[in-house]
């Protein structure tokens, strides 16, 4: 097994982050009995969405690698949903480096909790535009790409932040947990969307050695969110570290279980009983993501798992109070 804290120098050394967040986010021991209540021994949560008094979630770790170096001035131009925690983060640690964000979005289903997002990611970016459907984002895409050469330097960062960079910032994540847990959990549960959170989630187990299932929910369409699509991000990242000297075993692939319901960032029945169970234990969940993650953890029998670690990725926006959908 690889030195952890080694690991982590050797990797910040040679790739160079930014510098966004604060490490390590939080792990908390979940309740008990909300642990009872799903049937396992012990349920702890990975805090990702405390990554940043800014604004945090699970996009920071990523945009530490794929801001990093940008002179000032820069336009990082990214793509995502109206209520896309990705194109939030970015337009709001763009400007922490003197920075600033154009993107191109395309609606998604309405809740208070994207309408919340939307609206702070309009006060944040230098420029949206906003598609009519998903099949005119291309159209979106172009104008922004195009009015973002007016503002300054342009960068481009893929939908989710989905880039063999990014997958090393959550890997990272990962080796923050040998300091948080006595033993390696039996598995970790998180969202699947564009895949760079699970990819960097498995190549950290490989790097660590550890036998801990990777259980990615999904929560946005197939052709986005699968299991090849994680498992080459993940390798992907293992080649660019390799290419930089820090060698790592291959990583293995995720198991994929599927939570979308009707599409993304339409809350399902399933996920909506997990936000109101996990919210009576004081555990506070978005609809698109971390409810529908969670849901799977209610489906009994599923898999023989009993020490689980939850992986916390949605940050409410500042202004939005905690118990919005
Ligand atoms: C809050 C939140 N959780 C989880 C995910 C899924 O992460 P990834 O796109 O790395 O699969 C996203 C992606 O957009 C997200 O915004």
């Amino acid at each position: 097994m690889a030195d952890p804290e080694r690991l982590n120098r050797k990797i910040r050394a040679a790739l160079a982050p930014c510098s966004l967040g604060q490490w390590p986010t939080p792990l908390e021991r979940g309740a008990p009995a909300l642990a009872r209540t799903l049937g396992v021994e012990a349920l702890w949560i990975k805090r990702e969405d405390r990554s940043s008094p800014r604004y945090g979630g699970n996009k920071v770790r990523g945009l530490e690698f794929l801001l990093a170096g940008a002179p000032p001035g820069s336009v990082f131009v990214t793509v995502g949903g109206t209520g896309s925690t990705h194109c939030l983060a970015t337009a709001v640690h763009a400007a922490a480096l003197s920075c600033r964000a154009a993107l191109a979005q395309f609606p998604q289903p309405e809740t208070a909790t994207s309408r919340a997002v939307a609206a702070a990611s309009q006060a944040h970016a230098a420029l949206v535009v906003r598609a009519a459907t998903r099949a005119s984002l291309p159209v979106a895409l172009l104008s922004a790409w195009r009015g973002a050469r007016r503002l300054g330097s342009r960068r481009w960062i893929p939908a989710g932040g989905a880039h063999p960079r990014a997958v090393v910032g959550h890997l990272l994540a990962t080796l923050e947990l040998t300091r948080q847990l006595p033993d390696p959990p039996d598995a970790i549960v998180a969202p699947l969307g564009t895949g760079g959170t699970v990819a960097g989630l498995l190549l950290g187990i490989a790097g660590l050695g550890w036998p801990t299932r990777v259980i990615g929910v999904r929560v946005a369409p197939t052709l986005v969110a699968n299991r090849w699509r994680a498992t080459r991000l993940a390798r992907r990242a293992r080649r660019l570290l390799a290419r930089v000297g820090v060698p790592l075993p291959a990583p293995r692939s995720p198991d994929i279980v599927n939570g979308l319901g009707r599409g993304y960032g339409s809350p399902t029945v399933e996920g909506e009983a997990a936000r109101q169970l996990a919210a009576q234990h004081g555990l506070v969940l978005d609809s698109t993501y971390g409810a529908k993650a969670f849901g799977v953890l209610l489906r009994r029998g599923t898999w023989n798992v009993q020490r689980v670690v939850f992986w916390h990725t949605f940050a409410m926006p500042a202004a939005l109070p905690e118990s919005m959908p």
